[in-house]
């Protein structure tokens, strides 16, 4: 038996792993960064069990390295666009991820950017910093209200629905949009109203995008949408960076045509687009949405779990291919 973990990740999880397995049975990849292809490559020779993290491409050359015993790839986070499931699925592999234990986290970490962004406080801090402040001004660093506004919610998911939450406590009207729309006790709870993409674009002063990384999803938003959406609209993204034309967010920055964005996501991480990065009016944070030390702990001890689970009993809890498990 032989579990490969491709970035050291936190000690519980490892601990569950190695309890179950024994020592000799876990290898962590030693270096705290993205392992290289050559490293992936070599360390999954033989194992039965591989826990990637989401910079982690894992396609059929993995699989086809790792060998025919690989039963199980338990993802470290929830999104796994880079995970190619399909292929998996052919070879009867499980394909497990961390879902709910990092949902309150992921809409603190968006409700943070959309507040910076709106109230504009990289700004001020930067221009504090630089020793520019001179005086209390009337007219000083003017952000806009988030209370009492207009949230959009693109994608009303498990963080979809955690970011309508925060959105009542500010009194905002919540609408949202999303492939399908949510069961009435979901809407009621949360008091939002579907809406088509176009409505959302249109009455939204905040967006905030919660859709996985599909080949539906990937530019949802680009210059079209920006031109739809008002020119004090805030847009935040802590979902997947390709969600969204950066090149075309960059310029509806510039030119106005919305007020600002808070991003955690990039289309090409950890490249942020050069025009991006001169916007004064973009927050950014380098993908930390789930970055606690209580969240990045317990999705340790789930992608572990999900190991654990499936040499014990065939039904790790979090399998998004369940039709390569056998029948209960
Ligand atoms: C995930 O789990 O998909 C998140 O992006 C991690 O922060």
């Amino acid at each position: 038996m032989r579990v490969f973990v491709t970035r050291p990740i936190p000690e519980s999880g490892i601990r569950m792993l190695v309890d179950a397995f024994g020592e000799q049975s876990v290898v962590v990849s030693p270096n705290d960064r993205v392992i290289t292809r050559e490293e992936l490559l070599a360390g999954v020779k033989g194992v039965d069990a591989l826990l990637p993290i989401l910079t982690d491409t894992i396609d059929a050359a993995v699989m086809d390295a790792a060998g025919p015993q690989l039963k199980i790839m338990a993802n470290y986070a929830v999104g796994y666009n880079n995970v190619d499931v399909a292929e998996a699925t052919k070879r009867g592999i499980a394909v497990t991820n961390t879902p709910g234990v990092l949902t309150e986290t992921t809409a603190d970490l968006a409700w943070s950017l959309l507040m910076t962004a709106a109230r504009r406080l990289g700004e001020g801090e930067r221009y504090l910093r630089a020793g520019r402040w001179e005086s209390w001004g009337p007219q000083l660093l003017l952000g806009v209200d988030v209370h009492g506004k207009t949230l959009g919610v693109y994608g009303l998911g498990r963080i979809g629905r955690a970011m309508a939450r925060r959105g009542r406590g500010f009194d905002m009207r919540v609408i949202y949009h999303d492939a399908a729309r949510a069961r009435e006790d979901v809407e009621r709870e949360l008091n939002a109203e579907f809406v088509d993409k176009p409505t959302l674009l249109a009455e939204s002063d905040f967006i905030s995008i919660h859709v996985p990384l599909l080949s539906e999803t990937k530019y949802a938003f680009g210059e079209r949408e920006f031109k739809a959406m008002k020119k004090t609209a805030v847009l935040v993204n802590s979902a997947r960076g390709p969600v969204i034309d950066e090149a075309a967010l960059a310029q509806a920055l510039r030119d106005g045509e919305i007020f600002a964005a808070g991003l955690d996501v990039y289309e090409d991480e950890p490249a942020i687009h050069p025009e991006l990065l001169k916007c004064e009016n973009a927050v950014m944070a380098p993908h930390l949405g789930s970055a606690t030390r209580e969240t990045r702990a317990k999705m340790a001890e789930m992608a572990a779990g999900n190991i654990v689970a499936f040499f014990k009993n065939g039904r790790p809890e979090n399998c998004v291919n369940p039709e390569v498990l056998r029948p209960a």
